[in-house]
């Protein structure tokens, strides 16, 4: 029988998603203890697990590499590549917003320059809505580009709020919400459809049970 290749982003969200293998019975015991190894493999329920940067994972599962990858919304939207999104795995929930320094306005045709590790999703923004900018990309710790003059606004995720106050920002623009999601190669969803499928009913199932906890 062939493996099941999945590919994680690295951190919180390889965490939740490995969690939910396990539940589904894809357990891997080596990816519980701390290492620096990057492939897990669980010989027995042919499945290998691999742990790369977030915005690697659409690439993976784009090339085949993975038949399988857990990623945030976010990801998925800068990325622009092919692949299905079949599940979203309601965890990893956090928005996408545009902040700045408290106090600041837009001034009428002045051209904005926005911070941002997402310039795709930043220029679209602004593309609707009309806005000229000039887009600085950065790879991390964007609330600091406003504070020290790089920036006029940031175009990034929030989850708690925290880094945005604790650096004297402030939301400006509610963006859209976001969230992690189960993502499938295009040949592997019909080359090991059984499989896959078995897979996304039993994130459905494990999330209409999380549901109905939650109502009770
Ligand atoms: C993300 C994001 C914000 C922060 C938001 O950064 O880009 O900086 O988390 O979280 P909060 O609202 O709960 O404070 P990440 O931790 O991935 O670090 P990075 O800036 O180095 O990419």
């Amino acid at each position: 029988m062939e493996y099941l290749n999945v590919a994680l982003a690295k951190g919180r969200l390889a965490k939740e998603g490995y969690k939910l293998f396990k539940k589904l019975g894809y357990e891997c015991s080596e990816m519980e203890e701390k290492s620096r190894k990057l492939i897990f493999t669980n010989e027995d329920k042919k499945i290998r697990f691999i742990l790369v940067k977030a915005s690697d994972v659409p690439v993976y599962v784009e090339k085949g590499a993975s038949d399988l990858g857990m990623v945030g919304k976010d990801t998925i939207i800068e990325e622009n590549r092919s692949f299905y999104e079949v599940c979203d795995l309601e965890f990893g929930e956090c928005r996408f917003c545009v902040a700045a320094l408290e106090g600041f306005k837009y001034e009428y045709n002045k051209k904005i320059k926005v911070a941002t590790k997402y310039p795709n999703v930043a220029k679209n923004y602004y593309l609707s809505k009309g806005k000229q900018v000039d887009i600085i990309k950065l790879n991390g710790s964007v609330e600091l580009a406003p504070l020290v003059g790089l920036s006029d606004v940031i175009v990034d995720i929030v989850q708690t709020g925290k880094t945005i106050k604790e650096n004297g920002l402030e939301i400006i623009e509610d963006m859209f919400p976001i969230s992690a999601r189960l993502i499938v190669n295009k040949v592997s969803f019909k080359v090991k459809n059984e499989k896959i499928k078995e897979i996304i009913e039993g994130i459905e199932t494990i999330k209409e049970d999380r549901d109905g906890d939650n109502k009770l």
